[in-house]
């Protein structure tokens, strides 16, 4: 998928570098995370319009630390770096960098100067810092835009040079005037037009699906999420039902009617090729007495490869089509962050594959669900699909913690459709990222009647979000959460107890497990 112009951000380990791609897309500009070691000559080509050097954990002094060459501000293209990147900018061009004494963490107050980044923004504006080391002098030529009570170079620049740098986050909501910087930066100095959107990529991505696949036949794997739908719609338009088979596997790890609607949906109004496998005694019995979550996640990974290649020797298939997207390859570990959990459908390959590095397709894998659902809607997918709630490829087994049997996952599936009917009916639905049951694996004692009860505890959780990164527990009225816990009592047998789970993320992840 190439553009036309794009800002490329090289990554140096911070926690936020997900969110600045993110804004600089909503701005309209396309724009890529690599890793800040990638060989200027793969990156460096006529649409690059600026860099980003990013935060990162690192002192610019220690031992290991990430570095770059000078030849970064020889590319002719404005250079903008956040934190750590604006301390290494500092280093590589003669300043200093000091151990403050007093870090800075959370909101700040910003003065700003008259200074091209900071057009349109407030004399006086709040902003995001996280950081202990600090510019103590800025290269020769630079000016100092804005400054904080602990931090004397909060932003400098070299405008005639087109370097600038910034110590706090502007990526991050909490500046409150970060994105107007971002602008400033990308469409202003960087000179971008800002016409990028992701449903105009549509006829690129699918020539790349028929370039990468020549007459080569695909396998796909259709979960009924949004990702997975998207990228089957898209490579169906690029090859069409004769040539791609889309395989829905059915690993007993489903919502309640799940498999007979997604079914029904995908052929009728996609007309999409789809073969339901129904793998769910093997995948059942894989996961027998697994309690450990990341050994369930590569169980499932490795069986769902397994279930893919023997379709795709059944149609003569090498090409593995799927819907990973660009927050799965980050989580994933991709950026240089810590991998927090491995989805299945990232590097989740056994080494010995019927399926080549080099044939596994992944149109989405440069986009934002967003963006995905944007490009969903292009292609003419049923609104109600493009908005459905993420559901994890690992499907109930993370949301069943511990040993997962079939009598769990069947009072699971009875829980989870009372609660999700019951969001619906009170028209909560619209609001929320995720809604969904877990079954916690403890088991308390209540009274039902005049008897002792020795039953399972659920737990309701729904979250607010916008991509799924940072999560708040949704404020659920009270009336609803308590119909829910007398319905799910009262109607699935071995349930005694409802928990309703009010962790954001950080500290927790949506799901439990
Ligand atoms: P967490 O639990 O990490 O989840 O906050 C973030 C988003 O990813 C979904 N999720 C997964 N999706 N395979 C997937 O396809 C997985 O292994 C997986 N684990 C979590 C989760 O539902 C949420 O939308």
């Amino acid at each position: 998928m190439a553009a036309t112009e794009k800002i490329v951000i090289l990554d140096f380990g911070g926690q936020y570098n997900q969110l600045i791609a993110r804004r600089v897309r909503e701005l309209g500009v396309y724009c890529e995370i690599l890793n800040y070691a990638a060989p200027m000559a793969e990156w460096a080509d006529a649409a690059l319009k600026g860099v980003i050097l990013t935060g990162g954990p690192n002192s610019v002094y220690g031992e290991n630390a990430p570095r770059l060459g000078t030849e970064i501000f020889r590319l002719g293209v404005p250079v903008l770096g956040i934190c750590y990147g604006m301390q290494l900018i500092n280093d590589l061009l003669g300043g200093t960098v000091e151990s403050a004494e007093v870090g800075e963490y959370g909101h700040t107050l910003l003065t700003t100067e008259d200074a091209p980044l900071f057009e349109g923004v407030g004399r006086e504006t709040v902003v995001f810092m996280n950081h202990n080391d600090r510019v103590s002098r800025p290269p020769q030529g630079f000016t100092v835009d804005a400054y904080t009570a602990n931090c004397p170079v909060a932003a400098f620049s070299n405008a005639e040079k087109g370097v600038y740098g910034v110590q706090f986050h502007p990526e991050v909501r909490h500046s409150v005037e970060g994105v107007q910087m971002l602008r400033n930066f990308a469409l202003k100095i960087c000179g971008c037009a800002g016409d990028y959107r992701a449903e105009d990529m549509i006829g690129r991505m699918i020539e790349d699906v028929r370039a990468r696949v020549g007459d080569g036949r695909v396998v796909a794997g259709l979960s009924g999420g949004v990702d997975s739908s998207v990228a089957c719609a898209l490579a169906n338009r690029a090859l069409g039902p004769d040539r791609l088979t889309c395989v829905f596997v059915d690993h007993g790890l489903l919502r309640k009617d799940e498999a007979k609607q997604v079914l029904e949906t995908y052929r009728s109004h996609l007309g999409l090729n789809v073969v339901h496998v129904d793998a769910s005694e093997r995948f059942l019995d894989a996961l027998k007495g697994v309690t450990e979550p990341e050994q369930k996640r590569k169980i499932i990974g490795a069986l769902f490869v397994r279930v893919f290649e023997e379709e795709a020797r059944r149609i003569g298939a090498d090409y593995l089509l799927q819907g990973t997207i660009y927050p799965d390859r980050i989580e994933s570990g991709m950026g240089g962050s810590a991998t927090i959990k491995s989805h299945h459908n990232v590097g989740g390959l056994p080494k010995d594959s019927l399926f080549k590095k080099d044939h596994i397709i992944e149109p989405l894998s440069l986009l934002f669900k967003d963006e995905v659902r944007a490009v969903g809607e292009g292609l003419g997918i049923p609104r109600e699909m493009v908005w459905r709630q993420p559901f994890p490829g690992p499907g109930l087994a993370v949301r069943v913690i511990g040993e997962i049997t079939r009598e769990k996952l069947e009072a699971l599936r009875a829980c989870d459709a009372i609660y999700l009917e019951e969001l619906k009916r009170a028209g909560l639905s619209d609001q929320i990222w995720q809604s969904f049951a877990v079954l916690t694996g403890v088991r308390t004692v209540g009274c039902m009647g005049d008897d002792r009860t020795y039953g399972w505890c659920v737990a309701l959780r729904a979250v607010t979000s916008d991509d799924a990164m940072t999560v708040e527990a949704a404020e659920l009225p009270y009336p609803v959460l308590k119909r829910c816990v007398s319905r799910i009592i009262g109607e699935v047998p071995g349930v005694n107890r409802v928990v309703y789970d009010i962790t954001g993320k950080p500290p927790g992840t949506i799901e439990w497990e």
